[in-house]
């Protein structure tokens, strides 16, 4: 793979002048204009690395073209999906990459400001980027459009598009109706479109962006060598989960999700017996079957999964599908956000009969009722997270049926208890990944239970 389409460097940069190419894309993308720019981004086949794998340029090209004079780039930083590390990774490592990709795509668009959005907590992160923007703007390395940092609340859904432009603005992160390019940052009329979008804005990920930064420095050519043709470049995957050596790779696109697990995880941890893969929450679980599969986008949908945004959660034989499905579902009831009712009251109605599974007091009826729950819990959903609950816990009941029956015999117990990989830490020389302590006490309202005293636990005073 050439080393130059690298984001993740071997020594994280401290400094900008550990950066010595910082400044060069930028300044590539005002030699090539606009829409110059843009075409390098199209030639390259950049694909979005937040989940749903979206043309880059086709998202900057619609942008730039419609008729509302205010535009605005917002970067995606809020990194919520379970088992993912790799947009915090990056800007420890490298913030310039990123910033200097946000400056390109505000330029590429015509954007009045950007915004890089992230989750209050990410305290570390924030200082980071604060510190890297001060320096490139001293620098003059970023060009004339202002670029914000902004933080919203520690919730699943401030990562959701709509979601986040709610918290840039300062509300809550609940997603609104129109999607960015229609109801954008700031859009004075709301929902009331009326030609072109209200302050079209364009919403990508960090990573993509910085990869958008690679593509100008090094040319588009370059990016399409590496990995798959339908989704080239690098992907930097997060492998968490019940393998030897956790961690943030970054690889080419279509490597074998075998040579992740066993080249670069080390394999199945204490050599047990793989059992199933989660790409995050919306996709279904990889099997056994498909360990060769090429990490791109094509071919993890056609092994039934999805490349997401290339989180990778191991569970070994000892995990059971029952308890994972409510994990996960349990996760997706208490994120919800309840605008959408079937999505609020269906998540937690599944979530409700799994609990009734894992707690052994479920007969086959519960089976039925997960089955219709999903089939009506996505209607009239303002966002993807009630499709998510269905195609995850569908694929679960498909592929682990027999773990489901098992759980209606009498004397059903759970032989392991599993823990939600909302991951607050990585350190890459012990390579431990810290799991958010306090997620198990989140109640469906956003509420957290005072009756279970955990590590953030303060007694009134
Ligand atoms: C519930 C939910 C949570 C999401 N969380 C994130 C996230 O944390 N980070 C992210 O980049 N995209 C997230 N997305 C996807 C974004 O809505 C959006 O598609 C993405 O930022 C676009 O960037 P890309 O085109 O570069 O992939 C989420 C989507 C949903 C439905
Ligand atoms: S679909 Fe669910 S999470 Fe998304 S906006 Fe509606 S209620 Fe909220």
């Amino acid at each position: 793979m050439n080393p130059a389409y690298r984001l993740l460097p071997d020594v994280p940069m401290l400094a900008l002048r550990d950066c010595p190419e910082a400044g060069k894309a930028f300044a590539k993308a005002q030699e090539l204009g606009p829409e110059g720019t843009i075409a390098q981004v199209r030639a390259a086949n950049l694909r979005g690395r937040g989940g749903a794998g979206f043309p880059t340029a086709t998202k900057w090209e619609n942008i730039r073209a419609e008729a509302c004079p205010i535009k605005y780039l917002v970067c995606n930083a809020a990194e919520g999906e379970p088992g993912t590390f790799k947009d915090r990774s990056l800007i420890r490592a490298n913030p310039y990459v990123l910033l200097e990709g946000v400056a390109i795509a505000a330029f590429a668009i015509g954007a009045k400001a950007a915004y890089i959005g992230m989750k209050e907590t990410f305290k570390r992160e924030y200082a980071r980027l604060e510190s890297a923007l001060q320096e490139m703007t001293d620098g003059g390395l970023l060009g004339e459009i202002p670029i914000h940092l902004a933080v919203g609340a520690d919730e699943y859904l401030l990562g959701e598009e709509k979601g986040l432009l709610e918290a840039i603005e300062g509300n809550f992160p609940f997603p609104r109706i129109l999607p960015p390019y229609l109801h954008g940052l700031f859009a004075p009329q709301g929902m009331f479109v009326t030609e072109g979008g209200e302050n079209p804005t364009s919403v990508n990920n960090a990573e993509t962006l910085s990869h958008a930064a690679r593509i100008l420095l090094h040319g588009p050519e370059g990016f399409r060598e590496i990995g798959s043709a339908a989704h080239p470049g690098t992907g930097i995957f997060t492998l968490v989960g019940d393998v030897e050596r956790p961690g943030v790779y970054e690889l080419p696109t279509g490597t074998s999700f075998r040579t992740l697990l066993e080249q670069h995880g080390g394999g199945m941890k204490d050599g047990r017996a793989f059992k199933m893969m989660l790409s995050g929450v919306s996709s279904g679980a990889l099997t056994a079957d498909h360990l060769d599969v090429a990490m791109d986008l094509p071919s993890m949908k056609a092994a039934g999964s999805g490349f997401g945004s290339g989180g990778y959660i191991v569970y070994d034989e000892t995990a059971d599908a029952v308890a994972i499905a409510n994990l996960y579902s349990r996760f997706l009831a208490n994120e919800s956000c309840g605008q959408c009712p079937s999505c609020k009251t269906g998540t937690a109605y599944v979530t409700k009969h799994l609990e009734r599974l894992v707690t052994g007091k479920a007969t086959a009826h519960d089976l039925d009722e997960i089955d219709h729950a999903l089939n009506r819990v996505a209607s009239g959903n303002r966002c993807y997270l009630p499709v998510a609950e269905r195609t995850l816990i569908a694929s679960l009941l498909a592929d682990f049926t027999s773990d489901f029956y098992a759980a209606l015999q009498p004397g059903y117990a759970l032989a392991r208890q599993l823990e939600l990989p909302k991951l607050l830490d990585f350190d890459p020389e012990t390579r431990h990944f810290t799991f958010d302590p306090k997620y198990p006490l989140k109640r469906p309202d956003g509420s957290y239970n005072p009756l279970e005293v955990g590590p953030y636990h303060f007694a009134a005073t």
